[in-house]
């Protein structure tokens, strides 16, 4: 294994200011989006979507690494070239999501496990021959009355373990991602409880499965209280609650941290960030980033709604959020920023 080669490329990633931008919905989360907007749903228009996203100019400037789905992968632009040469050339990595989706959890209703180990190895080699050198894959954790249960937790925990120690034989680095859902009345307390639990246990079976630390990256949920709680947080609660949360569960060596933005609209999920980095950034060991799905895409598609004649403006938002996102990892992010459009 070429264990040099992996540190390199995880660092890579969450060097400098950059994010993630994650466009690796599957077909069908892809469509609701969509449905969501009355944009037709079809993979032509899922390509016209994810070409705008590639193309938009400028925007290697704020995203070291494009996560796609095996479809968008096999995918090219009108012109025939395909979407991993247009995004090597804007100088972004190209990461490939490897999970074949959350099933119910065998006697433990309300709860999920994510498959998708069966064959990986083949499909990693594959995968890494198209240019891919990241991989990504991501459990749900729900909380409810009783929930997360023991099981949904270590069974998760030890798929995302098998599936990174693949990845890594693979010479690819594995973005490990245990997602704690923002649905639910919980807390904040309790979001941060489940969320350090979820940590502990996936980085104790990451061990058992001989993982290298240095050669990955952790894609995380901020804590937050539930969509469903009365109190919500502001963004220092959110922010301490996270770093403590962190500081408790997750390794020093791990080079990097990437959040996801789990349903938080686009501007609280860059305050929240930057908030983060303001008060914490000069004393951690690992980078606080982004890997944002929704809280970058989802201004861009309500401006271009299916429609050439949009895709100028779209990318703009585009750009905007990935920018607003790159200031968050600065600490420089205000909010005053919104609504200037650049
Ligand atoms: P969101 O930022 O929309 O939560 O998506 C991130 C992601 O990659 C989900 O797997």
């Amino acid at each position: 294994m070429d264990t040099q080669g992996i540190e390199n490329t995880a660092r890579a990633l969450v060097e400098g200011d950059r994010g993630i931008l994650a466009l690796d919905e599957s077909s069908s989360t892809c469509n609701k989006r969509f449905a969501g907007l009355g944009i037709p749903q079809t993979e032509g228009t899922r390509r016209d979507w994810r070409e705008l996203i590639v193309t938009t100019p400028g925007l290697g400037e704020y995203i070291s690494g494009v996560i796609l789905h095996d479809e968008t992968i096999r995918q090219q632009k009108k012109n025939g070239t395909p979407f991993v040469k247009a995004i090597l050339d804007a100088g972004i990595i190209p990461v490939i999501k490897v999970d074949t989706g959350a099933q119910k959890l065998a006697g433990h209703p309300g709860e999920k496990i994510t498959e998708g180990l069966d064959g990986l190895r083949r499909r990693l080699q594959e995968y890494s021959q198209m240019g891919a050198r990241f991989a990504k894959w991501r459990a749900v954790i729900t909380i409810g009355n009783g929930l997360p249960s023991r099981a949904c937790i270590e069974a998760n925990a030890q798929a995302l373990a098998r599936y990174a120690a693949l990845c890594q034989e693979a010479g690819m680095v594995p973005m490990v991602e245990p997602e704690v859902l923002m649905e639910g009345e919980h807390d904040l307390e309790r979001c941060s409880k489940v969320t350090e639990d979820v940590l502990r246990t996936v980085f104790h079976q990451l061990h058992i499965q001989g993982v290298t630390l240095e050669g990955m990256i952790l894609k995380p949920n901020m804590v937050l209280p539930g969509l469903g709680c009365p109190r919500q947080a502001t963004a220092d609660e959110t922010a301490e609650a996270t770093v403590r949360c962190l500081l408790r569960a997750v390794p020093a060596a791990v080079p990097g941290i990437a959040f996801l933005s789990g349903g938080q609209s686009s501007e609280l999920a860059s305050a929240r960030l930057n908030a983060m980095n303001v008060r914490f950034k000069t004393r951690l060991p690992w980078a606080l980033s982004f890997s944002f799905a929704r809280a970058i895409q989802q201004p861009a598609m309500e401006i271009w709604h299916g429609q050439g004649a949009k895709v100028k403006a779209a990318q703009q938002a585009l750009h905007h959020r990935a920018r607003c996102n790159w200031l968050a990892r600065r600490g420089e992010y205000t909010s005053a920023m919104e609504g200037a459009g650049s």
